[in-house]
């Protein structure tokens, strides 16, 4: 596996060639894992980047203590048989006099969008560079950043990206809880009210994909989030292209939550069978 800590590196290390890649910020876990086997499935010539992106963090967000186990991350990859690792430095990312964004589409206005000012303008801009940096023919996205995958592909329609997206479905612990590179933030019993709230969100898709309008059924779920020990920032049917809230499920539409717990905000979502 090679490691390229510089443009000039990865340009060298690449050799021109185009590959299957996992765009990552590090603190890497299964579920980043699962995106690397599926990106070696597509492709054995595979590439990785790991750069915690500044631009998508608000100024009270964690970007500071973000956990950056780098060591720890590369042998992970090369474990997982990843090619080529992109390490930019961030004055690489953004020399200095850097003054262009990517402004996001209508799918970027709500949810995350409203509540993270900037935020999809800086995951939009990052990922439009290291597109073009690395000119992958594949990238690889899971659904758990479910307004990500929206925003991401809706970028790349808007502005002719000629790279194929992939997304694959949530890795989850044992009880459910989605795999979070920020789930290491929680307090053991902030863990277990973590671990109940993916069975509320279960029961919240089964309720609307039995036939149950998803007003009512959210407005449920939002109670019980509260009675578990959760803060709702919010939870919605939607349609994963749009990300227009839906009162009854159409053809992939899915159900998600943001909730934080303590300190850490988790997102999940799930798909409804309608
Ligand atoms: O999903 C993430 O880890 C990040 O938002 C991404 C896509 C690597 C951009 O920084």
């Amino acid at each position: 596996m090679i490691v390229a800590r510089s443009r000039a590196e990865l340009r060298s290390a690449l050799g021109g060639r185009r590959s299957a890649f996992v765009p990552t910020m590090g603190a890497l876990h299964e579920g980043h894992l699962a995106l690397v086997r599926r990106a070696r499935e597509i492709d054995s010539f595979t590439t990785l980047s790991i750069f915690v992106n500044p631009a998508q963090f608000g100024p009270k967000e964690d970007l500071s203590r973000y956990p950056r186990p780098i060591e720890r991350d590369l042998d992970l990859a090369e474990s997982e048989g990843v090619s080529v690792v992109y390490l930019p430095p961030a004055e690489e990312v953004y020399p200095e006099g850097f003054s262009t964004y990517v402004s996001p589409g209508s799918s970027a206005v709500e949810w995350e969008g409203s509540l993270r000012p900037g935020h999809f303008q800086g995951v939009c801009t990052v990922v439009l560079k290291l597109f073009n940096i690395l000119n992958p023919h594949t990238a690889v996205f899971g659904w758990k950043d479910l307004q990500q995958c929206a925003v991401i592909s809706q970028m790349c329609r808007d502005l002719d990206v000629d790279i194929r997206l992939d997304f694959l479905e949530t890795v989850r612990e044992s009880d459910g809880l989605a795999r979070s590179s920020r789930n290491v933030y929680l307090s053991p019993d902030e863990r277990i009210i973590a671990g109940r709230l993916n069975v509320l969100l279960r029961s919240a898709g089964d309720r609307i994909a039995a036939g149950e309008r998803s007003a009512a059924v959210v407005a449920d779920l939002l109670e019980a989030i509260r009675a578990a020990g959760g803060t709702p920032d919010y939870a919605a049917l939607v349609d994963p292209v749009t990300m227009k809230s839906l009162d009854i499920p159409q053809k992939s539409s899915r159900i998600m939550m943001v909730v934080r717990v303590g300190s850490v905000r988790l997102l999940d979502n799930m798909p409804i069978a309608p």
